[in-house]
């Protein structure tokens, strides 16, 4: 063997290491895909990969009502209350009930009238009831939390202000929770939340 020939083992170690490495690739972007499948799940992603549009689901004179689909009245929904406490609501489906995909849940919250101020829509709130959509615009998660009176998406933090059209007040969420114009239809036993229309903008991730 001249002195010229490299030596064989090391480039045997090399190999091993260059199938270790694609290993742990494969392992690390399929844990990707898992991820990215459960909150493209959560968010009500069609086959096409894209945001099913969720205007169909609320038009002019659909009630809001809970997961039950008992229809909610602008007298016990919420108590009214200086605090952010949102409650999660639907549409109500075709014959009663309610429809309870993720990309229908609404975040009902109540204060003061006066504590409105842009760019929520006042003409889409009510007798200080406001509707927001709950999935967050960064990666589609449920907004589940709150931080103040803020709501909070407890996925990577997104913040978004219930008083000011849901805008964005921290994380990385790139747009607000689009605001659901809402109102009221007397009803037997009071007056009954309705939309006013579809939400006023696309819902999830942008
Ligand atoms: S999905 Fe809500 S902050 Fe990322």
């Amino acid at each position: 063997m001249s002195s010229d020939t490299p030596p064989e083992e090391p480039h045997e170690e090399i190999e091993i290491e260059r199938r270790q490495v694609a290993k742990v690739l494969a392992a690390v972007s399929g844990a990707g895909a898992v991820g990215a499948f459960s909150v493209s799940a959560l968010a009500g992603l069609g086959e096409s990969g894209k945001i099913e549009p969720p205007e169909p689901l609320f038009v002019e004179g659909v009630r809001l009502v809970d997961a039950d689909g008992n229809p909610l009245t602008t007298a016990d929904a919420i108590p009214q209350t200086e605090t952010l406490e949102p409650t999660t609501v639907y549409p109500e489906k075709e014959g009663g009930g309610a429809i309870t995909e993720d990309r229908a849940a609404v975040l009902l919250v109540r204060f003061p009238e006066d504590s409105y101020q842009e760019p929520t829509n006042l003409d889409g709130t009510v007798s200080g009831y406001a509707a927001y959509s709950k999935v967050c615009t960064h990666l589609g998660c449920a907004v589940n939390g709150t931080e103040g009176n803020q709501f909070y998406c407890q996925c990577h933090g997104s913040q978004f202000d219930p008083l000011q059209g849901a805008k964005v007040t921290g994380g990385p969420a790139p747009s607000p929770l689009p605001q659901l114009p809402i109102g009221v239809e007397d009803g037997q036993d009071g007056q009954l939340l309705l939309a006013t229309g579809p939400f006023e903008g696309p819902v999830g991730p942008q």
